[in-house]
């Protein structure tokens, strides 16, 4: 693949306070289709993804939980590679920053950002939300139920008194403009770049970066009484998988990286502090930020102590893998907030799985097993029809780019579905089985457009549902090697006399009992 255009993703590092839910989920399984797509469309892929498990969030839970942090942190940490597992993802790499190559490459961005001057040695007071693991100023808190002060997230906050080193972040707003301006498309959508562009424009402070109150982090060089800031450590995660603080072979190769998915409440953190911290180290800062919304549960905010977290291995066993990959990218516009139900889960299975798509494909299939001999059919001339049908097709790989290249998996996967809810269209007007006595050779023109079309859409949708599409390319008897996008020509189309084996439904139905229907 040497030469080959290159794109680097990256999930943010997950908490190892918690275990994985829908949220962590949905940012992964995003990631996860764009580096497929990216794969099969000929680039090389560097999709990274991992856990984050230093600061005193996951101190305070080792703590309660009777454990020592490296011991949470390995059971959480193993948790999270488990649900990429289950998730059919496909990282090259899982990062913990509690690996010395992470260790080391930190302290190495540490050194280089004293070296530069960009750091400096002062002293911190001021607010500090654990949970949000976050510095607040007084203006931006907000009055909780009882009148205490809460942060904007409403997380509680406390008062921080120590010695501290500082990053001197107030002095990079001109040059973070300048970045933003330089590059319309560095964050998304345009309403957080709106965001964050009045964010930087309102001014900013200096950034308190390490701590002394308690020990659970990477230690500062040369003052080891100082542990960095759990965000600084983090984002520094990115540059460690490529071999931060070499800076030629894999680090040239891939950086900047292309895309940060990040969920919205992440967004500063990767949009203000991590460009900044980069550009003081003399780094480049990265293409391209993309801020997705959150989920709600059956029109609930999920929580911990509502108890309605949604965990995704039970989704999986439920409704199955393809399944969920497909409704948390269908289900809502990418970049806004959506709300998961048994319900809408349920008519998206049924109704463009298993009615459109799934019938599409085992109506077409099982024609041509009973008709032509259980052989790709053998065409004719096409008419206008035949011609508008393939030319949808056809045009399918470009605006599938589009949408992914813009991280609009609901436009991708709508493009995709206006085809197959053409070609159901398309097999109700042609009736081929009406054809089989009276017209056999123009049934198989008609078999064999339709059994082309669903060959288009089944390596699309290989990104998205990759179990399911690669059950429908066998049952197209396409080899392995001939599934990359560029076999998407006319070219490569669907050889007459091809043998296909018994077809068999790839999109079951979900059938409600009738405690879950109540
Ligand atoms: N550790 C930091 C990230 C460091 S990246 C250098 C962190 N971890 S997290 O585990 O709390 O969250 C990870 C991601 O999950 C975030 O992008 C967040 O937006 C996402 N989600 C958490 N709950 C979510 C929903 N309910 N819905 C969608 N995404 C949500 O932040």
């Amino acid at each position: 693949m040497d030469g080959a255009r290159t794109f680097y993703v990256t999930t943010p590092i997950y908490y190892v306070n918690d275990k994985p839910h829908i949220g962590h989920a949905y940012t992964t399984l995003a990631c996860d289709v764009l580096a497929r797509f990216k794969r099969l469309d000929g680039f090389a892929v560097k999709f990274l993804t991992g856990t984050d498990e230093h600061g005193q969030k996951v101190e305070k839970s080792a703590e309660a939980a009777g454990l020592t942090p490296q011991a949470l942190a390995d059971m959480n940490s193993a948790n999270f590679r488990e649900l990429a597992q289950r998730l059919e993802i496909s990282n090259d790499d899982f990062i913990r920053t509690t690996e010395p190559r992470h260790i080391a490459a930190c302290q190495a961005l540490w050194q280089r950002l004293v070296d530069n001057g960009a750091i400096t040695l002062g002293h911190y007071e001021g607010w500090y939300s654990v949970r949000d693991e976050a510095f607040y100023a007084e203006d931006e808190l907000i009055a909780g139920p009882q009148g205490q002060k809460l942060a904007p997230t409403g997380a509680p906050v406390e008062w921080v008194k120590e010695p501290s080193y500082f990053f001197h972040l107030s002095q990079w707003q001109e040059k973070l403009l300048a970045y933003y301006e330089a590059s319309p498309d560095c964050i998304a959508p345009q309403s957080r770049r709106n965001e964050v562009l009045s964010f930087v424009k309102g001014g900013l402070q200096d950034l308190s970066v390490s701590r002394t109150s308690f020990t659970w982090g990477i230690p500062v060089p040369n003052d080891p009484k100082h542990v960095m800031y759990v965000w600084l450590d983090a984002l520094a995660n990115y540059i460690t998988a490529i071999g931060y603080p070499e800076t030629g072979g894999e680090y040239a190769r891939w950086w900047p990286a292309d895309l940060h998915m990040v969920g919205k409440d992440i967004l500063r953190f990767h949009t203000v502090y991590w460009p900044a911290f980069l550009m003081a180290a003399g780094l480049e800062p990265p293409r391209r930020v993309f801020a997705h919304g959150w989920w709600t549960n059956e029109g609930q905010k999920i929580s911990k102590s509502v108890g309605n977290v949604i965990d995704p291995v039970m989704l999986i066993e439920r409704y199955g893998l393809d399944q969920v990959r497909y409704f948390l990218m269908r289900e809502v516009p990418f970049g806004n907030d959506g709300d998961y139900s048994h319900r809408a889960m349920v008519g998206r299975m049924n109704s463009e799985l298993a009615n459109d798509f799934g019938n599409l494909a085992q109506r077409v299939l099982s024609m041509i097993g009973k008709n032509c001999g259980a052989q790709v059919p053998q065409h004719g001339e096409w008419t206008a029809e035949d011609r508008e049908m393939l030319g949808a097709a056809h045009g399918l790989l470009e605006t599938v780019r589009g949408a992914l290249d813009r991280q609009l998996f609901h436009e991708a996967l709508e493009a995709m579905w206006v085809v197959v809810r053409a070609a159901n269209g398309y097999v109700d007007r042609q009736a081929p089985w009406g054809l089989k006595k009276t017209d056999p050779a123009r049934m198989g023109t008609v078999l064999w457009v339709l059994a082309e079309t669903t060959r288009h859409l089944a390596m699309l949708a290989q990104p998205f549902m990759p179990g399911s599409a690669a059950r429908l390319l066998d049952q197209l008897s396409i080899p392995e090697g001939e599934r990359s996008f560029v076999f998407l020509t006319p070219k490569h189309a669907l050889k007459p006399g091809v043998a296909l084996p018994a077809p068999q439904g790839v999109f079951p139905r979900f059938i409600e009992t009738e405690a879950e229907a109540g």
